[in-house]
């Protein structure tokens, strides 16, 4: 059987159960986190993109989370019910970035987006990572996990994956933080991209 290639989610009304019935108590409600299987790529597809039309999220098309479903961690409910989710995109053992972090409307401040942090820090300190960065337009939601504000050019990986390419680039509204030690340019990979150009390099233009 020939595979097709994965361009769209498949169709379907809803990925999971609706949670009207999910009350935001602590003695109803229990969450847990766990790694996003490929089974979850269509919930946290329909997630993110209901949060990247006014900007809150960058978009995520649904064959880069499939691509990237490994870097995913979901927040459920006991039963299983789709909460929430974030990425841990690891750029090398001196950095990586919380990315595409949201929950659920109706459960928002039940404590998931909080899960969440908690796990990917803890994947992050597993792995032996020495500091955890993200850009944010909440950061006082990150303030709770001890993050600090940080200058954005320090990120360059970052810089270079995803602002060069936004709109938004130089209106740009996000706030740089992280949390750990600072990656200094020794850590930076070998990359052409981030090495300053020498004035050989450039081609004089003939006047
Ligand atoms: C940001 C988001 C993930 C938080 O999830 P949540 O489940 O509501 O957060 P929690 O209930 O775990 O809150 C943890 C703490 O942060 C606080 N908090 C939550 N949202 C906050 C915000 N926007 N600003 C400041 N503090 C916030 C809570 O009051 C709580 O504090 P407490 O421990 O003192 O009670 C959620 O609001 C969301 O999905 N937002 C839309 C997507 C988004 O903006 N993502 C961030 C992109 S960088």
């Amino acid at each position: 059987m020939a595979l097709s290639p994965v361009l769209e989610p498949p169709t379907s009304p809803f990925p999971f159960p609706p949670t009207t019935t999910l009350r935001c108590d602590p003695k109803t409600i229990f969450l847990r986190t766990r790694k996003a299987q490929i089974q979850d790529a269509r919930a946290i597809h329909q997630l993110i993109d209901s949060f990247s039309h006014d900007g809150t999220l960058l978009p995520r098309s649904y064959a880069e989370i499939c691509a990237n479903i490994r870097t995913f961690t979901i927040v459920e409910t006991h039963t299983h019910q789709f909460l929430g989710c974030a990425a841990l995109h690891i750029y090398g053992p001196h950095l990586a970035e919380i990315r595409s972090i949201v929950v659920r409307p109706n459960i928002k401040g039940c404590g998931a987006g909080g899960q969440l942090v908690h796990e990917l820090l803890r994947q992050a300190n597993a792995r032996g990572i020495q500091c955890v960065c993200l850009f944010t337009r909440i950061p006082g939601f990150f303030d709770h996990f001890h993050f600090e504000v940080a200058d954005r050019q320090i990120f360059r990986e970052k810089v270079s994956k995803d602002c060069q390419h936004c709109g938004r680039r130089n209106t740009c509204d996000e706030t740089a933080m992280a949390l750990g030690e600072l990656p200094a340019s020794r850590d930076m990979p070998d990359n052409d991209l981030f090495l300053p150009r020498l004035h050989s390099e450039f081609v004089q233009l003939q006047l």
